[in-house]
């Protein structure tokens, strides 16, 4: 049913925020001004590989720019506001990072977020399809899931899709599953390598705990729970306020960095990402994934899974695939 690869999952120590080589990237954040936005544009601020930092939100973003803008590192920051300032924010942009749209709350699911958040994912897909089709277009936005697939669609009707070039953030799944196995194991997290695969909402999110390094010492099926729910923990510990804003930019940088050192020309630059497939029957999947020059390089597949992990992609596949369809009709309706 699935295709097997049998390559070992060679991760790369984590080198979050750093690489040797000279660059000269520019990267446009799409909700700078939100929870996520604002420290995700710090951690790039940051990047060394990173030469031109554009700002893009309905509000806020002359202010965000000017506080980065006076940080002592080489990049240069300018902000945009408004749908009339988009097109220049991404113009020639070599990555861009959305996370523009609204969070959750208590009680709702990522999918709740669907209405509010597909035409925004939709309209800043058609002006990158304008102003830079040639970058790598990384969404954190959720449902990750649907706006994916609106992506797609959406760069596809324009005539300037790449699959290799778009990819939803699952990150925040690899660094959490990586946070609770090195604290419960009471190793350093940095030292975990786990691949998560699948989708990025409750049962799509498989961890593959059996391929670990090293193993979970304890009970699987609670951290497995837990991994699929920690959005949701982090959503009732903050009782309205949203949802994962610091982690999440984390997980942005991390994924931001890692396509700008492919870009870079860095080899084995691997990372877990929800990318069009045909590793399943679902067209979009999040499966671990070879970072280069054009963005995807080679799609590892998924890694060997036990009983227990069978069962969750089983258990996963059909949501997944009514989450795809969902942006792919919404485009359709369009
Ligand atoms: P937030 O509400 O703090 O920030 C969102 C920002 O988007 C705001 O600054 C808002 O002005 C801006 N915005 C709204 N409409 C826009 C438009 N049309 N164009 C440009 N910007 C626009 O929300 P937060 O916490 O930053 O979350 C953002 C998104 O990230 C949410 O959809 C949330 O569900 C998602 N998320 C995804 C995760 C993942 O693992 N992929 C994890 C956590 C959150």
């Amino acid at each position: 049913m699935f295709k097997q690869v049998s390559k070992q999952l060679a991760f790369q120590a984590t080198r979050n925020f750093s690489t040797s080589k000279q660059s000269n990237f520019k990267v446009t954040v799409c909700g700078a001004n939100g929870g996520i936005g604002q420290p995700l544009s710090l951690l790039l601020k940051l990047n060394p590989l990173v030469t031109q930092l554009n700002l893009y939100d309905i509000v806020g973003t002359p202010g965000v720019a000017a506080d980065l803008s006076h940080i002592d590192t080489s990049s240069t920051t300018q902000g945009f506001k408004g749908p009339e300032e988009l097109g220049a924010a991404l113009k020639g942009a070599d990555v861009v990072v959305v996370s523009a749209g609204v969070p959750r709350k208590p009680g709702m699911d990522r999918d709740d977020l669907f209405n509010m958040n597909a035409g925004i994912v939709r309209d800043i897909a058609d002006a990158v399809s304008k102003n830079c089709p040639k970058a790598l277009l990384a969404i954190i936005t959720n449902p990750v899931n649907t706006v994916v697939p609106i992506a797609a669609e959406v760069l596809k009707k324009n005539g300037t899709y790449d699959p290799k070039r778009l990819f939803g953030i699952t990150t925040l799944d690899v660094v959490r599953s990586r946070a609770f196995i090195g604290h419960g194991n009471n190793v350093d997290p940095q030292s975990v390598e786990i691949p998560v695969i699948g989708g990025h909402s409750g049962v799509t999110i498989i961890p593959v705990l059996s391929q670990s390094q090293p193993k979970y010492s304890k009970e699987i099926e609670p951290l497995t729970k837990r991994i699929q729910d920690a959005g949701t923990e982090v959503v009732k510990a903050k009782a309205g306020a949203g949802s994962a804003t610091l982690s999440m930019a984390y997980a942005g940088a991390r994924l931001a960095n890692s396509l700008l050192r492919g870009l870079n020309g860095e080899r084995n630059v691997i990372e877990c990402s929800y990318v069009e497939s045909t590793v399943t029957e679902a067209r979009f999947f999040s499966t671990p994934v070879v970072l280069g020059k054009n963005g995807l390089e080679e799609n590892l597949g998924l890694p060997k899974l036990n009983d227990y992990e069978k069962k969750l992609l089983v258990e996963a596949l059909p949501e997944l695939q009514k989450n795809i369809k969902k942006g792919v009709d919404f485009v359709a309706k369009s």
